[in-house]
């Protein structure tokens, strides 16, 4: 079936070979049938020397690059792919796509790890997809304790360079996601508490402006560009290396507690409580995922537990070792790279997420587990086909990680304006087969609206939508705050007047269509 689709797509795709849109708002007054024989993007990334790192789909290696999308939703065909293999390719890159003629302008996407659930991000159809896949060195500089990540290493490789070296880094929680786009959009980490958001460790951006020309953006060169470039996203350029600080000692205690839903209530106290008292004992982080599968038919309760120092059973995590009857336990000491193996989510479905933030409360979180167990047997009932799960996952978001944020130079993610302890909520859905894509999103969104709503009624509401949860349904950057939307338009602007990342690279969160 998916097969069939396929093949029926990429004959399509060939016959559109590269036939990009012109940028119709500038357009109005050309015949488009006589300048698409100019539009031929692909083309043109051969004819300036690039032929080497273009994909075309008649290329074996063009459906493996297609399927490196974690969420199939997000699995489209471009017209060709290209592999830049350094800064210079991709500012060539860059300046070739956006050409010196209006009539050759060509649409295109940028891809890192892939890890954005919904279609179109770092993806597109009749246009380019500019994959950094082939830039991703970690190189650790002891001399001054920073690491070098390019964007296309995934946070699995930066662990295991640094764990052998016996330094960390803020990062990712799941080896395979990206870089680049989970720090773009901010980045939660086991090492909020300590260090910020994973941005928030970042000393330097170099950066490929549309223009073509490669800068850097740090607290002294390009100051306004550099804290832009910490939750801003695609808004400004492609970043091609990013510059953390690391932190001494790769040893955790860490792991995964599995439970049955019948500890719902605990945890959910536990999970308050954890996120008002980390401000305590900075050196922890956890994560309440309840998951409800189709194939067991059950509810379970999945806890992550990290403590970034290598000590057994802090006292930080004493509300959730008192919670009883556990069914599974890998609690041990260890490194990065097998914790964030350990934490990979399953691919192959299709997959959504909606995320919102409020201040805790049982009265939402256990609404929202009502609404999960709502929401699952309403699929039970209405699925022509099995095998789905439902999630909710509680992360807490508590006013010490944006305390560091500002200590660290700030970013526009906006935190630093509640004086609450919030909790993070995501409502996670993942399916099979595009056929029920209405019925998995259309009963999503009921459940979640409903949690929204009691949140609003109760004054517990904040407009911060983490992007990188974020759905394309949702506004992230609007939830920022007006000054910090001010900020990113004002950055924006400057550092790429023409507005070929809001137009000419469609995918992501736009500033521009914030109001
Ligand atoms: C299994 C799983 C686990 C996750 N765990 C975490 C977690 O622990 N913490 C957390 O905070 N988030 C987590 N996320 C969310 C993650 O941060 C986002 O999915 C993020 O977008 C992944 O980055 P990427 O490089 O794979 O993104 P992509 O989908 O490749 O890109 C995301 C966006 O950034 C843009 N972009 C990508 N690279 C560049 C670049 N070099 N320059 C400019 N723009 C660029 C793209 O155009 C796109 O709009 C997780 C996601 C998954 C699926
Ligand atoms: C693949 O497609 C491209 C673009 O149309 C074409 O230039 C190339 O010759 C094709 N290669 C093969 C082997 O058919
Ligand atoms: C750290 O050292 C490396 C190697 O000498 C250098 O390239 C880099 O610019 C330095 N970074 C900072 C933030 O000083
Ligand atoms: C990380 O931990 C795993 C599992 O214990 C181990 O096999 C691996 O050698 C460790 N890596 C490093 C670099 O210490
Ligand atoms: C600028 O960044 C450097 C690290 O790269 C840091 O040592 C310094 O304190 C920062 N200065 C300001 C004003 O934030
Ligand atoms: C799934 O479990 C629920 C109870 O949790 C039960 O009512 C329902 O009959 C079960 N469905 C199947 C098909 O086993
Ligand atoms: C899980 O249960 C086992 C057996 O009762 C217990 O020894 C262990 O401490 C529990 N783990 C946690 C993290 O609570
Ligand atoms: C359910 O789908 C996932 C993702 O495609 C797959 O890994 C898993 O094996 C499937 N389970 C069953 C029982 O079919
Ligand atoms: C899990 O527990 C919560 C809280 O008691 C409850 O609201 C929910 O219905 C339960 N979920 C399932 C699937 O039974």
């Amino acid at each position: 079936m998916r097969l069939l689709t396929r093949s029926l797509l990429s004959i399509s795709a060939l016959a559109t070979l590269a036939q990009c849109a012109p940028d119709v708002s500038l357009d109005v007054d050309v015949d488009v049938s006589l300048s698409t024989a100019h539009l031929d993007c692909c083309a043109s990334l051969v004819a300036a020397g690039l032929g080497d790192r273009v994909v075309y789909p008649n290329d074996t290696n063009y459906i493996p690059l297609v399927d490196v999308h974690w969420s199939w939703v997000a699995r489209l065909e471009p017209s060709c792919f290209v592999l830049p293999e350094n800064a210079a390719e991709v500012s060539k890159v860059v300046t070739t796509l956006v050409g010196d003629n209006r009539y050759e302008k060509c649409q295109f996407a940028v891809r890192s790890g892939g890890h954005t659930l919904y279609a179109g991000a770092a993806n597109i159809v009749n246009g380019v997809t500019v994959d950094l896949s082939k830039i991703n060195a970690v190189t650790y500089h002891p001399e001054n304790k920073t690491v070098s990540i390019y964007p296309g290493a995934r946070w699995g490789k930066v662990y295991s360079t640094l764990d052998a070296l016996g330094v960390n880094v803020a990062g990712g929680r799941a080896a395979s996601v990206g870089t680049a786009g989970l720090m773009l959009g901010g980045g939660n980490s086991f090492y909020s508490a300590r260090a910020g958001f994973v941005c928030d460790n970042v000393v330097n951006y170099e950066v490929v402006l549309a223009n073509g020309r490669l800068i850097q953006a740090n607290n002294k060169t390009n100051s306004d560009l550099f804290q832009a470039l910490k939750g801003g996203s695609m808004n400004f350029g492609i970043v091609t290396r990013f510059d953390l600080m690391t932190l001494e000692g790769a040893d955790l205690w860490g792991g995964v507690v599995t439970y049955p839903n019948s500890t719902a209530d605990q945890q959910i106290d536990a999970i308050i409580n954890f996120g008002n008292n980390i401000v305590n004992d900075q050196y922890g982080s956890a994560i309440t995922i309840f998951l409800s599968a189709s194939v067991s038919n059950t509810t379970t309760v999945v806890n992550a537990y990290d403590y970034t120092k290598p000590v057994v059973r802090p006292a930080a995590y004493n509300d959730f070792l008192a919670i009883p009857g556990n069914t599974s336990d890998s609690m041990r000491i260890t490194n990065m790279t097998d914790l964030t193996i350990e934490l990979e989510q399953a691919p192959g479905f299709r997959d959504t997420w909606l995320t919102g933030t409020f201040k805790p409360t049982k009265g939402w979180m256990q609404l929202a587990l009502q609404q999960q167990a709502i929401m699952f047997d309403l699929l039970w009932e209405a699925r022509p086909h099995g095998n789905f799960t439902v999630q909710t996952l509680f992360q807490p978001i508590p006013t010490i990680f944006s305390k560091h944020s500002v200590e660290k130079g700030g970013n526009v993610l906006g935190l630093d304006r509640f004086t609450d302890n919030l909790m993070l909520y995501q409502l996670y859905f993942a399916w099979h087969g595009e056929d029920q894509d209405d019925l998995f999103n259309g009963k999503g969104h009921d459940a979640f609206n409903t949690v929204v709503d009691y949140t609003k009624k109760h004054n517990l509401y904040t407009e911060f939508e983490y992007l990188d949860y974020a759905d394309i349904s949702q506004n992230p950057l609007k939830g920022y705050g007006s000054a910090n939307v001010k900020k990113i338009k004002t950055v924006a602007k400057k550092y790429d007047p023409t507005g070929v990342f809001q137009t000419l690279v469609p995918g992501g969160f736009k500033i521009s269509k914030v109001a």
